[in-house]
């Protein structure tokens, strides 16, 4: 049985009086919330306020990048141990929109898996296909290639300290949601490449998030799917309402 995983990406939203005011909403609505695992990935500048508002409660920690390097002469990068510093458990990589608009590769996303992995922190690895790509029937394609090369030499000796996502990257921010049972085919497909990787019993535990313009109205049709295990979620992860509501699916 996987306990499922709801996660808050703020992506680039919130100063740090706005982000501690969410955080701090969001606790006070979930502190009974039993459905799930709650993490929130504010950006790097509100990690401190957000650590603070969370502190005690039933809510974690997330960043939403790192850099593969331990330290060094990286203007404008973060490294992993600064996320444990600052209270992270968790960190995104291989964001689509990393690897739309700041040229990330399948490749590079490896180096930062390897490290994360190898750090304790837990990576939420994200991965999806474009429209096109999936108007030319190439989804399969592309999720086989994320996934193989992503994850590209690395044995995974805590299924509980992986987590993916499925982001197909026409639903980010758009309203449309993948149905649940385009989200389920992905799910199963994503699931048995990585039982390929590591054997079903590894796999069969791993936590898959679905994320694309989850709502408060979908999210219980998407989580009745028998390989979603949680969600990502964007834009309704910035209001305190619509995150709570998502959570208690
Ligand atoms: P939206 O929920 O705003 O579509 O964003 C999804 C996402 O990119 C989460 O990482």
């Amino acid at each position: 049985m996987r306990t499922p995983i709801i996660a808050g990406n703020w992506k680039m939203h919130k100063t740090t009086l706005e982000a501690k005011a969410l955080a701090a909403g969001i606790v006070e609505k979930v502190k009974e919330a039993k459905e799930a695992q709650i993490v929130l990935c504010p950006p790097f500048t509100a990690l401190g306020a957000v650590a603070e508002a969370i502190k005690g409660s039933n809510v974690e920690l997330g960043a939403q990048n790192c850099h593969y390097e331990d330290k060094g002469a990286f203007t404008g990068e973060i490294a992993i141990s600064f996320l444990s510093d600052a209270g992270c458990k968790y960190v995104i990589i291989g964001h689509s929109e990393r690897r739309q608009y700041f040229n990330e590769d399948d490749a590079l996303i490896n180096k930062k898996m390897k490290k994360v992995l190898s750090s304790g922190l837990i990576p939420i690895f994200c991965i999806g296909e474009t429209l096109l790509e999936r108007q030319k029937k190439q989804t399969f394609d592309v999720l086989k290639r994320q996934v193989l090369h992503g994850l590209q030499e690395i044995s995974l000796s805590d299924p509980l300290k992986l987590v993916v996502a499925y982001e197909p990257v026409w639903a980010i921010g758009t309203g449309v949601t993948a149905t649940k049972e385009q989200a389920q085919e992905a799910h199963r497909y994503i699931r048995d490449l990585l039982a390929g990787l590591w054997g079903s019993q590894t796999a069969e535990q791993v936590r898959i998030q679905y994320g694309g313009s989850v709502k408060p109205d979908n999210i219980a049709e998407l989580m009745a799917q028998d390989d979603i295990d949680g969600a990502l979620v964007g834009g309704a992860s910035l209001e305190i309402d619509s995150f709570a509501r998502i959570i208690k699916f």
